[in-house]
């Protein structure tokens, strides 16, 4: 279909549609636990759903093929009625009121798309609305991706895409240029003279000059508000709203490696952002409490030398003990997990006492305690942000929580269909081991040695447990894709593919930092490989030469099995029988599965046991998981 020749109601009614069968998807996905009965009518609902869903989904598909796919892909100039109904689509793409935002990936390629366009024409304000927006959802990517830490191209290349679109934006405060806008244009200008530093945002700093940067910027967004020309030029604007988000922003930077001057004009920033507060709470108290601000501004101080780590830690303390437990805004993530996070982060490594230790441990839990009620509420990405970091920086100290049960029960949190997965697999993959043992002992030869083990019969059932717990944690790193894997309503787009096939790479890069978890780390990061190593991913991972292979093997069998053999989760295929998945296993025998699969999979008491586990132990995970979500 050519972009001049649609028919614009037809159009917006079938953009309509996707809107509404996206929101409607998001709930039948995490159905209320409230209402329902027992453990078997919530499987049952799960199943039903799906299966709508499924309907659902193919719908989508048809859309996204039909009328959006030719939009993205023609070069041509669009329609403005056509703009328009792709601007109101992408608003309700993002909107995350009701829901987690809809469908961020596909308003990317759209708002991409209208750039192109306004690139193509004259109109500036046209040109400088889709630059706006272009920041708005590099931002919107850069918060998504820069969670995938074990490819950092992925989240700057979303950064240089936003900070190329503020860099042709902000060319317009040369003031010959700004008085020929419309005045919604220079609101534009100046507002993204502020919001823009949010485009450096991230996680590893290693120096200072980002910050540095970001603080640039910023000074510069106060002089803005400083100068009677753009005063003048905007008098409707609202400077005070501006004025105080500009301080905010500077309260946030993260002046770890400033230079010491930055660092001692940050404390009068931020004195000045806290004496701003103070002058008119009734206003402010909309933008901030006065807490997030006052928690930020300890940092500062403490990062200046005004106060001591002791009393900065004991400060930050008290904050989270006065903290509410289920309060959903920004002081609630600030609470409950950045500023015990950073109380944790700032502890002296080499002297790291009991009390620390202990509060270390009240502060994970009481993090997993937290989020376990966030993702009903629909603010998924916003606690995802702090939360992720929070698994990213973990540390495990003895007798303390571990990283296992961290991450695992966090996925019961966020995401329970791969808590049930990761046990469903765990379960499979203990049972043919067991079983693999007993046909071929002599392929656990390098596992063995590699875990310090001498004497197969006698240590077999360590090299089960072994087995068991590395399957849990197979997939870890999706922990890092959640807003990702969360999308139901239709096919993945390439780009969220790409962010998929990092998860067995984030896994191995969060297994290997614990001592707890590190020698489960190469089987996460190999169980994509097919066995012969042809295909899969990541590719760069030579997973035959790794001592756990056989292990890593297992799991793979046991994976595809979970998800072959169970229908809740998967929008596209059924469950298939366990007979179809012993065929496909034949048929890939030493290509993609081991060669050893077909006789394992044959064996009399093998099968005995993965029908118990397929059928009774999966609706036991059911029950168990109905009984978590219901004790909320
Ligand atoms: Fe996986
Ligand atoms: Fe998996």
């Amino acid at each position: 279909m050519s972009a001049t020749t649609i028919d614009i109601e037809e159009f917006t009614y079938n953009l309509k549609g996707y809107v509404d069968r996206m929101i409607k998807i998001r709930s039948l996905s995490s159905p209320e636990v409230l209402g329902i009965s027992n453990a078997e009518a919530y499987s049952a609902v799960l199943l039903e759903n799906f299966k709508n869903i499924g309907v659902m989904a193919e719908k989508n598909r048809e859309l996204i093929n039909d009328i959006i796919n030719p939009i993205l892909s023609s070069g041509e100039p669009l329609d403005p009625k056509v703009i328009k109904a792709i601007e109101k689509l992408n608003e309700e793409l993002l909107d995350a009121s009701e829901v987690e935002m809809i469908d961020l990936p596909l308003a990317t390629l759209l708002t991409d798309r209208l750039l192109q366009d306004a690139d193509m024409k004259e109109d500036i304000d046209y040109r400088i609305k889709m630059l706006d927006k272009e920041i708005e959802n590099s931002y919107l990517m850069i918060m998504m991706t820069k969670k995938v830490i074990s490819d950092p191209r992925i989240v700057d290349h979303y950064r240089k895409k936003g900070i190329e679109a503020l860099r042709q934006l902000l060319v317009f405060l040369d003031k010959e240029r700004f008085l020929e806008l419309s005045e919604e244009s220079r609101e534009t200008i100046v507002a993204n003279a502020r919001y823009g530093v949010a485009l450096y945002e991230c996680w590893d700093l290693e120096d200072g000059e980002w910050t540095t940067e970001q603080f640039r910027l910023l000074e510069n967004a106060l002089a803005i508000a400083d100068d009677p020309f753009y005063l003048e030029a905007l008098p409707e604007y609202d400077w005070k709203y501006h004025l105080f988000r500009v301080y905010d922003f500077l309260t946030r930077l993260d002046y770890t490696f400033s230079e010491p001057e930055i660092v001692q004009k940050a404390v009068q920033y931020s004195d000045i952002c806290s004496q701003l507060w103070k002058s008119d709470p009734e206003y402010y108290k909309q933008l901030n409490e006065f807490d997030e601000i006052e928690g930020r501004r300890l940092r500062i101080l403490f990062l200046a030398g005004s106060i001591t780590e002791h009393e900065y830690r004991e400060k930050l303390y008290a904050m989270y003990q006065g903290r509410g437990d289920y309060e959903y805004n920004a002081l609630g993530y600030d609470m409950n997990i950045e500023y015990p996070m950073e109380y944790i982060l700032s502890m002296d490594e080499n002297d790291i006492s009991e009390k620390d230790m202990r509060r270390a441990d009240e502060i994970y839990r009481s993090a997993l305690a937290y989020i376990f009620h966030m993702p009903k509420l629909g603010l998924l990405s916003a606690t995802l942000d702090p939360y992720s970091k929070l698994l990213v920086t973990f540390e495990e100290f003895p007798g303390n929580i571990g990283f296992e049960e961290m991450g695992i029960r966090s996925f019961a949190a966020l995401h329970p269909p791969t808590y049930i997965h990761s046990k469903m697999v765990a379960g499979i993959t203990g049972c043919l081991t067991r079983h693999l043992i007993r046909m071929r002992p002599e392929l656990f030869d390098d596992v063995l040695s590699y875990l310090g083990y001498k004497d197969l019969h006698k240590d077999m059932n360590e090299i089960i447990e072994y087995a068991y717990h590395a399957a849990l944690c197979h997939d870890f790193g999706k922990l890092m894709i959640i807003d990702t894997i969360f999308v139901y309503g239709r096919k993945l787009l390439d780009m969220e593919f790409d962010l998929v096939k990092q998860h067995p790479d984030i896994g191995y890069h969060l297994l290997i930092k614990h001592q707890s978890t590190q020698r489960y780390a190469e089987v996460a990061r190999g169980h994509h490989l097919w066995y012969d190593g042809s295909k899969g991913y990541p590719m760069r991972f030579n997973g035959g030469k790794s001592p756990v292979k056989i292990i890593t093997d297992i799991v793979t069998i046991a994976d595809c099995m979970d998800a072959a053999t169970d229908s809740v989760g998967r929008s596209y295929n059924r469950g298939k029988t366990f007979k179809d998945f012993e065929q496909e296993v034949i048929l890939d025998a030493g290509t993609r599965y081991a060669p050893w699969g077909p006789e394992l999979l044959r064996d009399e008491k093998t099968k005995r046991d993965l029908d118990y586990l397929l059928d009774e132990g999966r609706m036991n995970l059911y029950r168990e998981t109905y009984k978590l979500l219901a004790s909320l």
